[in-house]
């Protein structure tokens, strides 16, 4: 399997890299691309760990001979967040950055499966989605918004509230990647009980937690370590389902449309990406009232992803 990372010599891309170097299946590929221009510099460093895994680094023109075979494409490429800005205020700079990136990759490989980083997700999801479209490559089994770091959040938070054990795949974030889109469906954790006021204040915290990042960065820009182990997590889960595990995860998905056209919920995956789209369960009258409420913003911030590639 090959794995290509594109926006790889930035503060995600950076320890994504080694992460994947580290954690994926031995055998795999590993192309690093960034339009910096020490990308190579980056491959060639992490190159030096002795996995099984070969690297190969690319910058500038050679986005093709990154992306050539790839089965995952991930892209953390384009501008962060500082104090004060929502990441929606990320759209003009980061829509035509995605909007280029995956439409070389419908040229050059286009069975990948595509995970999306870059902010404002909601939206560049979306945007992808009608690039493939317009490129007539579009499968929806295989485009992802990486919302991994709400998940991995969400089990930190719960286990430092209750001073319990960590529990991996212990809870379903739903909705979006931005503010109250993001939804924790803390009343499905089974091995703890929380009280309303400690539903309220935990599901705020989540929903705030990259806002939390970059305040405390003070103008360095957002999460970048913790998404960096968030996508090789998303990452690995989807090579070991291509290799024909089954896997299931959290992932902003086109969905079956009931809530939004795109929407984070749990999904099973397979060879070929999303294989089943799973049940959200029962929700809880808070969470109910949530989700309602959430609704008209997660579907604006979709439909101007749309526009921007179908109105251009
Ligand atoms: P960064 O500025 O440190 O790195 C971005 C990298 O992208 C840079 O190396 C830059 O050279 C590169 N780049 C820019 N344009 C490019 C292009 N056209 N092709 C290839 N590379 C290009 O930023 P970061 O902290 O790594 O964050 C990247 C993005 O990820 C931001 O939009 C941020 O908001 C988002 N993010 C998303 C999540 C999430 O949960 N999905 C979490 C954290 C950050
Ligand atoms: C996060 O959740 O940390 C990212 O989306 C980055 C940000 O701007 O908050």
């Amino acid at each position: 399997m090959k794995v290509t990372v594109l926006g790889a010599a930035g503060g995600i891309g950076q320890p994504l890299s080694l992460l994947l170097k580290l954690n994926l299946p031995a055998g795999s590929e590993l192309s690093l691309y960034d339009v910096a221009p020490f990308t190579p510099g980056v491959a060639k460093d992490v190159s030096h760990i002795p996995t099984d895994i070969k690297v190969e680094g690319f910058s500038g023109d050679d986005l093709g001979k990154a992306l050539e075979g790839a089965d995952v494409v991930l892209i953390p490429a384009g501008v962060a967040r500082k104090p004060g800005m929502t990441r929606a205020d990320l759209f003009n700079i980061n829509a035509g950055i995605v909007r280029d990136l995956v439409a070389k990759a419908a040229e050059v490989c286009p069975e990948a499966r595509i995970g999306i980083i870059t902010n404002p997700v909601n939206a560049t999801v979306p945007i992808a989605a009608e690039v493939l479209k317009k490129a007539d490559v579009y499968d929806k089994r295989k485009l992802f918004g990486v919302t991994t770091l709400d998940v991995i959040r969400s089990e930190t938070f719960i286990a430092e509230l209750k001073n319990t054990e960590l529990r991996s795949g212990s809870i379903s974030v739903i909705g979006g990647h931005s503010g109250t889109t993001i939804l924790p469906l803390l009343s499905q954790v089974q091995h703890v009980e929380f009280s309303d006021e400690e539903i309220k204040s935990l599901t705020h915290r989540i929903q705030n937690a990259g806002t939390e990042v970059v305040e405390a960065k003070v103008g360095a820009g957002s999460a970048t370590l913790s998404m960096a182990y968030a996508a090789m997590r998303f990452a690995v889960a989807l090579v070991r389902a291509a290799q024909g595990e089954n896997v299931t995860i959290c992932s902003y998905v086109e969905g079956d449309g009931k809530y939004a056209p795109f929407f984070a919920q749990p999904v099973r995956l397979g060879k070929e990406g999303v294989e089943e789209l799973l049940p959200l369960g029962t929700l809880s009258a808070f969470e109910q009232a949530a989700l309602d409420e959430m609704l008209p913003t997660l579907r604006a911030e979709i439909e101007n992803g749309v526009k921007f590639v179908t109105e251009a």
